[in-house]
């Protein structure tokens, strides 16, 4: 096969990634994809580290020996435990993804920037590393999420129990202190809503990884002379290692790309 016609492979724990992959079939219609749940096993962001690497491994064991050409770790987390480690294990080039605080600084002004996050993404050297490289100023605050990721998994976006857990979260914070929110979870991008209406103050920026994330992809692809012109934006969705075949997930997954959700 040649290899430009193999398919672009996301993964993630969940659902999360498939936020980016919407935005990479808008930007890339004619290529093929393959997109990996870890379902069995999320949420990744309360666990062990020694765990969440080997549910990490496993998953891009098996994608591997799928037809992939390129993969997108959709997921902040999976990134900042195991890039590094893929990356030298593969040959195919990796993707990955980091709480957009770069863009989120470049932009700012004098005001603050919350960066949301899994508890694990916030405890890795990878972010401590980034904010001690770009946030010379000490103007950013953390904030961990991790419920939003399984009330996501259970499709609830727009419930009274997400709203009420970010309004607690958000509670200690006066956000006439701050101009922008990081998402720095793929899992976050469904309650963006939410979280606008919920910090209270009109304006607020609420910044994503996403755009920057499919513009690299697309970068790549072009690097590598790997990008597709035959392909349709099907997409194969894998369940934890099997092929998905829940049919409310499939159609749930699928409103999803098709931005009704
Ligand atoms: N979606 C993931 C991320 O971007 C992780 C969510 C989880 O499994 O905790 O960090």
């Amino acid at each position: 096969m040649d290899t430009k016609e193999k398919k672009i492979a996301f993964f993630d724990s969940g659902i999360g990634g498939l936020t980016v992959l919407r935005d990479a079939g808008i930007l890339l219609p004619t290529e093929n994809y393959i997109y990996f749940a870890d379902t069995v096993n999320v949420p990744y962001g309360t666990k062990s580290n020694e765990q969440v690497f080997g549910f990490i491994s496993e998953a891009v064991e098996y994608l591997s020996k799928k037809s992939i050409k390129v993969l997108v770790v959709a997921c902040n987390t999976a990134t900042s435990l195991a890039i590094k480690e893929l990356r030298a294990k593969y040959e195919f080039p990796i993707i990955g993804m980091e709480p957009a605080v770069k863009p989120a600084i470049i932009n700012s002004g004098s005001k603050r920037i919350l960066v949301t996050a899994t508890t694990l993404t916030l405890k890795e050297e990878k972010l401590e590393n980034l904010l001690n490289e770009i946030d010379t100023d000490n103007k950013t605050d953390k904030l961990s999420l991790d419920e939003l990721v399984k009330f996501a998994e259970k499709f609830d976006f727009k419930g009274e129990k997400p709203e009420n857990y970010i309004k607690s979260k958000f509670a200690e914070y006066d956000f006439n202190d701050y101009e922008a929110i990081v998402l720095g979870c793929t899992h976050f991008l469904y309650f963006k809503d939410l979280i606008y209406k919920s910090a209270g103050k009109n304006g607020i920026k609420i910044i994503d990884g996403n755009e920057g994330t499919v513009n690299r992809l697309n970068f790549i692809l072009k690097e590598n002379n790997l990008a597709s012109a035959y392909g349709n934006g099907s997409v194969e969705f894998i369940n934890s290692c099997t092929p998905e075949t829940d049919k409310f997930r499939l159609g749930m997954f699928s409103d999803i790309l098709k931005g009704k959700i």
